[in-house]
Order: C-alpha cells, then sequence, then structure tokens
C-alpha cells in the first residue's frame, strides 16, 4: 500500500528519492515524507499531500545527503497528518524508519518502550519500529544485531528501510515486497522496481525473512536468524521502465488507449504455462476463480465463458471471502487467482487457505515478480505492462483476454473470439469519444448511477460501476437487468441516469424491456449497444460484432466515461481519493 525507498550512493540522495516516489506514489498518497544522512544527522521533511505538493511545500528534494530514505503514505493507523507521516525517527533522532505493511503488536511494544523510555509522537503502528532499533542499538552498539533483534520482536507484516546515523541503511523484509537495485552510482531499496528502474535494471529480490545492510563497502543479506545469504543479480524486463504518461493528460487515459494492443498481448510471454493451466482447468475435479474488486469482476465473467463455451463449471468467490467460506477446497481442486499486482493481501489469504487442502494455484498476474507467483504452480502473465492508474482498466481485460483464450483452448476454438477483430473495435470507440465527453458533462453532478446487464454482461456492469465509483466518486450500482423490478425500480426517477449494457445477443430484447420501464419512470437511459434504439437518451454506440467478443469490448466506453466524468469534477482520475493500487493489508 504504502510505497518505501532508500538509496545510498554517489549522489545527492534526496532528488532521486522524490522522482521514485513520484513513480511509486499509485501505492498509496495522502502524505509523503524524506529522511537523509547529512554531516552525522538524520534529516526528515514531510508532510501531507501527494509528491508534488509537499515537495513545494517543504522541498524535499533540497535535503543534503547521499544517503536517504523515502515514503508515501496509505493511512492504515492513525490519521493523515504531518505528524503521522513517514519517515519516523526513533526519539534520540539517531534513527529514523520507513514502513509499508501493519505491525500487530504495535501497541504491546510501543507500552515497553516508553516504560524503558522511548518517546512516541505519532498514532501510527510504524513508529514503535523506530524505537525498537533504537533499543535494540543502544543495547548492542550492532546494526546487525539490532535488526535480528527487532524483527524476532514484530508482529505482522512489513517491509521496512532504516537509516542510521553512521550513514547505513538496513532494510528487512517480512510479506511485503522489498527490492534491491544494483546501480552504477548507487544502491537502491523500494517497494517496487519503478521507484529506481531509471537508474538500474540489475536487482535483487529479497526472499520472506530476510535482511539488508547497506553501507560504503557494500551490501550483505541475512535471513532472520542471521545466517548471510547469497542472491542472483536479475535484469528487469525493459516494460517496467515505461512509466511516462506521454501524450496523455493522465496515466489512466493512456491505459485505457493501450487496450487494442495489450488485449492482443495478454499471455504471450507464458504461452507454456497458458498450455498447461489449460490442461490442468479441463481436467480439475472442482474448480474455483478468485480476486478482488476488479479481478473479481473478471471472475465472474470466467463463469459465464467456461459454462457457455467450455462447459466447465467455475465457482468466483472473493478473496476476502474465502477465510469465511468453509471447506471449499478439496484436494484435487483447483483454483484460478487474478491479480493485477499479485501482492493484494486478500488474493494471497485466499491462496494460503487454498494451499493447505492441497489445491493446486494457477494465477493470473501482471506482476510476474509478485509473492502471488511465488505461491503458484503456474503464472499466466497479463502482459499489458505497468499499470499506473490506481482504477484498474488494461489490466481488466487483458485478464479477460486470458480467460477467453483458456475457454477457446477447451472448446477446440469455437467460442467465435478474433482478437483482431475485439482489437479493431476497441480502436473504434477510442477513434471518437466526442459523445462520451459529452454524456461525461450530463452526468458529473448526478448522485446515482445505475448500470444494467443481463447474463455475461451482468460482471460488466459491476465493473462499469466500480470505474464510476472509483473516478466519478458517483454513487454507482451495477444490477443484473431482471432484478430491476425486484426492487431498485423503487429508486428510478427523473434525477436518476441509467446505463443499459445491451449488445446484440440473446440478452438484448430482455435489457431493451428494463430499458423500457426505466423510461417509463421519468430516468434517463443511456444505451450501449451496437443498435440504436428510441428508449435511449443518448446512445453510446459500439461496433457490431460476434457475439462472443462483446464483452471484451462494451467495457471501454464506460471506462472512458468514467475517467472523462472525472475530468470534469476536476478530480484526480489516476489517484482517487482514499484508494491504494496494491492492497497489501487486509
Ligand atoms: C479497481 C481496482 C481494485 C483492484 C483490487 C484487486 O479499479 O483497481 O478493485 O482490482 O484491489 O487488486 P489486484 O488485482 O492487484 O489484486
Amino acid at each position: 500500500m504504502c510505497s518505501i525507498i532508500g538509496y545510498l550512493g554517489l549522489n545527492q540522495a534526496a532528488p532521486i528519492i522524490v522522482k521514485g516516489l513520484k513513480r511509486m506514489e499509485y501505492r498509496g498518497y495522502d502524505s509523503v515524507g524524506v529522511a537523509t544522512f547529512s554531516n552525522n544527522h538524520i534529516l526528515v521533511r514531510k508532510g501531507v499531500g501527494k509528491v508534488i505538493e509537499v515537495n513545494k511545500a517543504v522541498r524535499l528534494d533540497e535535503l543534503s545527503g547521499t544517503v536517504g530514505i523515502g515514503h508515501t503514505r496509505w493511512a492504515t493507523h492513525g490519521m493523515v497528518t504531518d505528524t503521522n507521516a513517514h519517515p519516523h525517527p526513533s526519539s534520540t533522532g539517531e534513527i529514523a524508519i520507513v514502513h509499508n505493511g501493519i505491525i500487530e503488536n504495535h501497541e504491546e511494544l510501543k507500552r515497553e518502550l516508553e516504560q524503558k523510555g522511548y518517546a512516541f509522537k505519532s498514532q501510527t503502528d510504524s513508529e514503535v519500529i523506530a524505537n525498537l532499533l533504537q533499543y535494540h542499538h543502544d543495547e548492542t552498539g550492532d546494526i546487525k544485531q539490532s535488526m535480528t533483534h527487532t524483527v524476532s520482536d514484530l508482529k505482522g507484516s512489513y517491509a521496512f528501510v532504516a537509516v542510521f546515523e553512521d550513514g547505513t541503511l538496513a532494510a528487512a523484509r517480512f510479506h511485503e515486497p522489498l527490492i534491491i537495485g544494483i546501480g552504477k552510482e548507487g544502491y537502491f531499496i523500494s517497494s517496487d522496481v519503478l521507484g529506481f528502474v531509471e537508474h538500474t535494471d540489475e536487482v535483487i529480490y529479497l526472499d520472506n525473512r530476510e535482511f539488508v545492510i547497506i553501507n560504503t563497502t557494500g551490501i550483505q543479506i541475512f535471513d532472520f536468524n542471521i545466517n548471510p545469504v547469497r542472491h542472483q543479480i536479475t535484469k528487469v524486463s525493459k516494460e517496467f521502465a515505461d512509466v511516462y504518461k506521454g501524450e496523455y493528460a493522465h496515466f489512466t487515459l493512456k491505459e485505457i488507449s493501450e487496450q487494442p494492443t495489450t488485449i492482443l498481448n495478454a499471455g504471450n510471454n507464458t504461452k507454456l504455462e497458458l498450455d498447461l493451466a489449460t490442461d490442468l482447468i479441463r481436467h480439475a475435479k472442482t474448480l474455483y476463480i478468485t480476486g478482488s474488486g476488479t479481478s473479481y469482476n473478471a471472475a465472474l465473467v470466467a463463469k459465464f465463458l467456461f459454462s457457455k463455451y467450455a462447459k466447465i463449471k467455475i465457482e468466483p468467490i472473493i478473496s476476502s471471502e474465502v477465510h469465511f467460506s468453509h471447506d471449499v477446497f478439496e484436494q484435487q481442486s483447483i483454483l484460478i487467482a487474478l491479480s493485477q499486482s499479485g501482492e493484494s493481501a486478500d488474493v494471497l489469504e485466499a491462496v494460503n487457505i487454498a494451499k493447505k487442502t492441497g489445491t493446486k494455484i494457477i494465477s493470473i498476474v501482471n506482476i510476474m515478480t509478485s509473492s502471488l507467483v511465488h505461491l503458484s504452480s503456474i503464472s499466466i502473465g497479463l502482459g499489458c505492462g505497468p499499470e499506473i492508474g490506481v482504477a484498474a482498466t488494461k489490466s481488466f481485460t487483458a485478464q479477460l483476454a486470458i480467460l477467453y483464450k483458456i475457454a477457446d483452448k477447451i472448446c477446440n476454438g469455437s467460442t467465435g473470439i478474433d482478437f483482431a477483430k475485439a482489437s479493431e473495435a476497441i480502436k473504434k470507440i477510442l477513434s471518437d469519444d466526442s459523445k462520451i465527453k459529452e454524456i461525461a458533462k450530463k452526468i458529473r453532478d448526478v448522485s446515482d448511477i445505475y448500470i444494467l446487464g443481463r447474463g455475461i454482461h451482468y460482471p460488466i456492469a459491476s465493473e462499469a460501476s466500480l470505474k464510476l465509483k472509483e473516478l466519478t466518486y458517483i454513487h454507482a450500482e451495477g444490477l443484473p437487468g431482471g432484478e430491476l423490478k425486484h426492487g431498485p425500480l423503487a429508486l428510478m426517477d427523473s434525477n436518476t441516469y441509467v446505463i443499459m449494457i445491451n449488445p446484440s445477443d440473446p440478452t438484448y430484447s430482455d435489457t431493451l424491456t428494463s430499458a423500457r420501464e426505466i423510461k417509463a419512470r421519468g430516468a434517463k437511459v443511456i444505451g450501449v449497444s451496437d443498435k440504436p434504439s428510441d428508449v435511449y437518451d443518448y446512445w453510446i454506440e459500439i461496433p457490431q460484432i460476434d457475439e462472443s467478443m462483446y464483452p471484451l469490448v462494451e467495457i471501454i466506453p464506460i471506462q472512458l466515461l468514467a475517467y472523462y466524468a472525472a475530468v470534469e469534477k476536476d478530480t484526480d482520475p489516476d489517484y482517487p481519493r482514499n484508494l491504494a493500487k496494491s492492497v497489501t493489508v487486509k
């Protein structure tokens, strides 16, 4: 959720750190801070707001020193305040830390440390790490010892980086990502390669329960029992470097616009894995699919796709609900886990529960170095490049594309899916979005939007509502069309907008009937369809294609609608309030 970064090298640390934080801001962005080691002291600047705002206010990038740490926060413990922003210094100010994760036993540790005379300023769980390190350093006088004692005291999940008053960096990983970058002019340590990829593509992925000590003589890695550890240096893929908006006003628009290509590329780097996974799925005794948010909506599409074309039953389960769904998995079950980040705590928990029963895990994931990949028997890569916009767009259609590929393989190519045609249809929608921009102006001030779809279009309606909520802050609800008359019709009046997902397929006439029922109550109807109708107040035209492909295509105009409505409302489409891209806490 939060992003953390450390740098030690030949150059001034603060500007490098601030730039890295800007790139990782998608992970959390309610406050930001930097600490550097300079003239034998640790200097800290921090504040509430996005990197650009706080930097303007307190000039984070002007802190001096060639060693430093930085953080962008997504609040879990304690309000969004300057004091709660990281880095947190220890009470003597000799150590400062940045932390991502949750320290579950922070209250008890805090009480013990307070009794020993260590003072706390913030309401965060993270500050305890700074004082714990300080306490163990005071006791042992040794950084390695203080790291190992500290990690053995902490309960929860964490990655943290600490700067010590002799200019040493130390960092530990326990169930949160942490990656070392080896550059020609310095070392980096970060929660995401995006934090430093412009400086080096040579990285070491720390394993769980490992810590690293970085100083001017080099890096030393240990496990939590202080055994030295050696790791291969690996090169990260060039695609990670593609994190510029280019000509686009926002990452979200750029990523929406990439979809004609990303649906074609989905899974192409892992063709063998796709074949192996298909084989497992074809022969599975019981089949489940899980994900959170957008990824769960893709799981719902899979249910329809697999039953219609592959004639296979698959049960979608929301990842955060797996814990409460008793004994679903059996010895020979297969669980497909969908996740853009591969780091969502809920998804990882679901996978761990399933694994205990001997269930095999197939993951469909964008970040191929993520924790989810390590937990899976087979991983298929979305291959859609970094998705920076917090709201998932291209990763959703890439997930769908892979699910289509699996279904198509199982039914020997009889789904009717033609990715080249779907790609052309998406291009056509993107090439003329003037009508969508007009409708965005109409909906910018409405308080409720309903999105209706039947059959396979219901999960798309659900995904459409998620995009509208996240980007526009308008209340939006996706409903199966037939459910309207069982309650929600009571909400329809002249202030309500309803989007009907209504391509020409067997759901068409029933959805049109629902549209007429809505219209009769005075609500405004927006039709997303290849066919016009007098019932639509506004018609968003989508190209006519084989019915199998509509789900992949019909979400695009609604992503655009949500994006343009956000721009109309002057909210930031890339960084919706209160959200973070990678939800690594439960
Ligand atoms: C919605 C969105 C979230 C994520 C969810 C799961 O636009 O981005 O709902 O889909 O947090 O994230 P991943 O797919 O990374 O596990």
